[in-house]
């Protein structure tokens, strides 16, 4: 049985920009979120609350966020420790992320610690912002593959997941920071983490494109009941610290797969495809999105 509503979380402004080199103005940011939001997207991920020097692009979290503070749309930040929840909480930011990982190699470089010391990292961040009635998201990076240590054994997943859970996140997402995972590896994850009392209910999928897997592997969730999926307009992003990773999901190739599925999402393809051509034009590159390129080529 297939949900009759799938909820998007779009990256595109967070994930899809953080990896690219060259600096994006302020207001280019914040008419693209804008967008985003009148393209029907209800969650758009605006930015990130982390060290200037570890994410250069995201250094205008500042500046940015007020700019799009009153659009009606859940507007999440990533914060990786007390100082970015400080920062975001001075500007009214409602909901959070936290970002593990499923690796020792992956925690080490993205987070400078090792899993279980960025776990201890983030649980004044989880308690606080709960106490402030934010709405808390736990990432996690590497479920299925690490760029160095290979395979992800599942126990590992499991052990930070239920972590998180237990610090009280509200709902994690799972990462396939590298987009190496294949829907049945993804099936067996989720059944594991049901069997070790993590509901589906409290569970995102976080699919990257690398290996042109994300949409087999997004079906199998929803299969499984999975009805929040992370995407990135335009199939935008990557992660500047997991080198073999290449862009999300495209929010497009999504849409066009569970609108075909009679699935509905509240996003209006038309717009959302002439925002991903924008962003290209101010990017210099076309999208790497096949819906993108076949909807704006007709
Ligand atoms: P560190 O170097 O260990 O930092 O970095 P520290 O705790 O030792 O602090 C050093 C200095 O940084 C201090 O200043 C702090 O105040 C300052 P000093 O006292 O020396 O003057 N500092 C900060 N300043 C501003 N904002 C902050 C902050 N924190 C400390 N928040 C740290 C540790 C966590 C800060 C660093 O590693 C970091 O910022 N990492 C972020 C990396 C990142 O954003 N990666 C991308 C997101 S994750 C991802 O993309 C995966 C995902 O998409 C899911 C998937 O695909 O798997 C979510
Ligand atoms: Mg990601």
């Amino acid at each position: 049985d297939l949900p009759a509503r799938v909820r998007i979380h779009e990256v595109g402004p967070r994930d899809g920009l953080q990896n690219e080199k060259r600096t994006v103005p302020v207001e280019v940011k914040a008419d693209f979120i804008r967008r985003l939001a009148e393209a029907g997207l209800t969650t758009v991920e605006a930015t990130s609350f982390v060290h200037p020097k570890w994410v250069p692009q995201l250094a205008d979290a500042e500046e940015l966020f007020p700019l799009v503070a009153d659009l009606p749309v859940e507007l999440p930040v990533l914060v990786p420790n007390e100082r970015g929840l400080d920062r975001a909480l001075a500007l009214g930011a409602r909901r959070i992320a936290v970002f593990a990982s499923a690796t020792e190699s992956f925690a080490k470089a993205n987070l400078n610690r090792t899993v279980d010391e960025a776990l201890g990292m983030f649980d004044p961040v989880v308690r606080r912002a709960k106490d402030r009635k934010a709405r808390v998201r736990g990432y996690v990076s590497m479920c299925f593959g690490d760029p160095w240590e290979g395979a992800v054994p599942i126990h590992q997943v499991v052990r930070v997941c239920k972590a998180l859970m237990d610090m009280g996140c509200d709902e994690l997402s799972l990462g396939d920071t590298i987009g190496v995972a294949t829907p049945g590896h993804v099936l067996e994850l989720l059944s594991e983490l049901n069997e070790e009392g993590v509901p589906t209910s409290a569970l995102g999928v976080h699919f990257h494109d690398t290996y042109g897997q994300a949409l087999a592997n997004t079906l199998a969730a929803l299969q499984h009941g999975v009805t929040t999926v992370d995407a990135s307009a335009g199939g935008l992003g990557g992660c500047p610290y997991a080198k073999s990773a290449t862009g999300n999901l495209a929010t497009e190739d999504l849409v066009w797969m569970l609108h075909g599925l009679g699935i509905d999402t509240g996003v209006d393809l038309d717009r959302l495809v002439a925002t991903s051509v924008w962003m290209a034009a101010h990017l210099d590159r076309p999208s790497p999105s096949r819906t993108v390129r076949a909807l704006s080529h007709k």
